[in-house]
């Protein structure tokens, strides 16, 4: 693999700040937990490296022979779940899968506690998934400088390699960013993967960036993130040539926020009519799991514009290379 094109970091003691934790002092990545914080470099450096597997005749590689990689899920998941752990596999890494429901009062002990008993049993990294926004940075200061870890999605904080996939699938299709109109439609202020995206797609220059949703699905000073907000759906959509749907995240809402799905399809759901306003090869995107009928009708979701299943098929290859890029040797140098 090609060298990381990027700057070397200052040194810095171990922080919350993504940037500072996420880079080794070489301008490495030494753990994967949001896109926040990243330069350009690092994410094209992971774009390039998963087009090089998928440009690969090969299916298998050796390059994570004789590491171990357990995927810590304290949520549920399947797409996010099983593509790490093809990916891992497809790397020739030992793979480990733990389900845990988490208890949320005993969290923080029972993370470094089983922590520590994995470390025991030799891991080299971890990828995690958590209901709280923080777990993954948690879990990261305090691993040894040989484990590195993953964010598979923390709370509604970010979800950094389906972004990374998101834009992948972008740019297999439209590869030239600072031409590109992005929109992303509806549950902003629950998404993870939507804050990840914004972060992603500002630091690979795209040319604009609009969210569109009803007031009560927007975090509080989105607009300081670099979009333009919308409300009128018709409106925002106007000459995209990407759409970027999310799902109503229902089980992080506490309270009313739409008045009801019916009422939300109406005015937020994508339909093929509604399409028709965007650019004519617009490709529409929808990071699963879909609610047909609340946020897209199904003629759009399996219709010629879709690539959603293209994003769960990229997913494997850009989780092989954040593995890859992120893996540690036993003295904490970079194995890649
Ligand atoms: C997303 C997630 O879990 O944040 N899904 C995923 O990873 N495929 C988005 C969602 O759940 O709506």
């Amino acid at each position: 693999m090609s060298k990381v094109e990027t700057q070397a970091q200052p040194t810095q003691p171990v922080t919350l700040r993504p940037g500072n934790i996420q880079l080794d002092p070489q301008g490495k990545l030494r753990h994967f937990l949001a896109i926040e914080g990243l330069p350009k470099a690092v994410l094209t450096k992971i774009l390039d490296t998963a087009e090089s597997f998928t440009n690969s005749e090969e299916k298998k590689f050796e390059l994570l022979k004789g590491h171990t990689i357990a995927n810590l899920f304290f949520e549920p998941s399947t797409r996010t779940r099983t593509t790490f752990e093809l990916a891992a596999k497809r790397l020739s890494a030992d793979v480990l899968n733990i389900n845990i429901s988490a208890s949320s009062s005993s969290k923080g002990e029972t993370l470094l506690d089983m922590l520590r008993n994995l470390e025991a049993m030799h891991i080299d990294m971890f990828v995690v998934r958590h209901g709280s926004s923080g777990a993954a940075h948690f879990i990261a200061n305090h691993v040894p400088p040989h484990v590195s870890v993953l964010n598979a999605g923390d709370g509604s904080h970010e979800h950094p390699t389906q972004a990374m996939l998101d834009m992948f699938t972008i740019r297999q299709h439209k590869p030239d960013f600072p031409s590109l109109r992005v929109a992303i439609v509806g549950d902003l202020m629950h998404s993870r993967v939507a804050r990840s995206q914004i972060h992603a797609l500002n630091t690979l220059g795209v040319g604009e960036l609009r969210v569109i949703a009803p007031q009560t699905l927007l975090p509080v000073g989105i607009e300081k993130m670099g979009v333009q907000v919308y409300q009128h759906l018709d409106e925002g959509i106007k000459d995209v040539d990407v759409i970027i749907m999310l799902r109503l995240q229902r089980e992080r809402m506490h309270g009313a926020f739409i008045p009801s799905e019916h009422e939300y399809f109406k005015l937020y759901g994508m339909t093929e009519k509604r399409l028709a306003l965007a650019k004519p090869d617009v490709i529409v995107m929808h990071p699963g799991p879909i609610n047909r009928g609340v946020e897209m009708d199904s003629a759009v979701a399996d219709g010629s514009h879709s690539v959603i299943l293209q994003q769960v098929s990229n997913g494997i290859a850009v989780r092989m290379a954040a593995m890859a890029m992120a893996m540690r040797n036993p003295d904490g140098s970079s194995a890649s």
